[in-house]
């Protein structure tokens, strides 16, 4: 059976981009491969974090995840630090990836460039997501389009290793969804919906009240001439409703703009498909928010099966790298 991986950063809310770029296409995964799915709290050390929060957000988000639809039956879920493999794995790839190739990585220059403290981990971050993949012989791996560059690295890695070494890990593809791969901030459609930009009105999450959803839709800044198009370039602000609305339906957005001449219309439709892919994710997550336990059960038990398939190709990875067997 084909194996996906994806993860996740418990970083901030969980908005749309998120949702509509990857996680709904990891749920949907479920029913033709064996998923794995990971919230990356290693990742979220790469820039400092309030110790307390880290912990409940990174229980929430297991919370969300379940309510998004991911199976604990059929998937694993788990949390990274909960086994020692990645960070193992993470030192060995940052030994075969070279200092020029994490250099190019334009997610580093971006958070980096005018931070006032840059940590060698936000510099090293690729090779442990790749770690992260290659760990469980993955085949395919479902992310937004702001992931491309870090998985190509991941098969860049993959392919320099066996070749020094011999066969050991799996090449995976990226999986890029057609339609939501980029969500756009609602006001700055020219750059991407993010939880860490600080753009409230731009940024719809995933729990954010329903109305408060609705409004942020309605005030959505839009294009100076009338024509409701698709055309991410020229119309940044109409393309993007366009998108939000057919990632929500399952249309193609070129078609989705026939049916509408008027900016109002648009809006209201697309406000409308939003708030009805919410309304059941969030009235799941209150009902599984009355029973913590069940969630860290279900970590555990994931964090052990997630083990059970990490180990062996870890162990692969030394022995053919020549570390002596303890
Ligand atoms: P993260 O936590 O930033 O985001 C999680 C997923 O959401 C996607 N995404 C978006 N998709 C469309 N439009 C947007 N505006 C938008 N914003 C975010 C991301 O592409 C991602 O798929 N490095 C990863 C986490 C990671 C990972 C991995 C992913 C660590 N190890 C291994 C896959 C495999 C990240 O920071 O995602």
């Amino acid at each position: 059976m084909t194996r996906v991986f994806s993860g996740i950063k418990p970083t901030g809310p969980v908005q749309l981009g998120n949702l509509l770029g990857a996680l709904r296409h990891w749920v949907a995964d479920q029913d033709e491969a064996d998923g794995v799915f990971c919230i990356v709290d290693l990742h979220a050390l790469t820039v400092p974090q309030d110790p307390v929060e880290l912990r409940e957000r990174t229980l929430e988000l297991a919370r969300l995840l379940l309510a998004i639809g991911i199976d604990p039956e059929r998937s694993i879920l788990f949390v990274q630090s909960h086994l020692s493999e990645h960070a193992e794995l993470s030192w060995i790839l940052e030994c075969t990836a070279s200092f020029g190739e994490l250099r190019r990585m334009t997610q580093f220059k971006d958070k980096s460039d005018g931070a006032e403290f840059v940590s060698a981990g936000l510099f090293t971050y690729p090779a442990l997501m790749a770690a992260d993949i290659l760990l469980y012989d993955t085949d395919r791996v479902p992310v937004g389009d702001d992931q491309r560059q870090h998985l190509e690295l991941a098969r860049d890695l993959a392919i320099r290793f066996n070749g020094r070494y011999g066969d050991t890990f799996v090449v995976p593809e990226a999986a890029i969804p057609k339609i939501g791969a980029r969500v756009m901030d609602l006001q700055h459609p020219t750059r991407k919906m993010s939880k860490s930009e600080d753009s409230p009105q731009g940024t719809i999450l995933v729990l954010d009240d329903l109305d408060a959803v609705a409004k942020k839709i309605k005030r959505a800044v839009t294009d100076t001439d009338t024509e409701v198009r698709f055309d991410p370039e020229h119309k940044p602000g109409v393309s993007n409703l366009l998108s939000i609305l057919s990632a929500c339906t399952g249309e193609d957005p070129a078609v989705v703009a026939d049916r509408f001449t008027r900016y109002g219309d648009l809006k209201a439709a697309c406000a409308e498909a939003v708030v009805e892919t919410l309304r059941p994710i969030q009235q799941r997550y209150r009902e599984l928010a009355a029973d913590p336990t069940g969630t860290k059960d279900i970590l555990a038990a994931g964090a052990e099966r997630a083990r059970a398939i990490a180990r062996p190709v870890l162990d692969r990875a030394r022995t053919n790298l020549g570390l002596l067997a303890p």
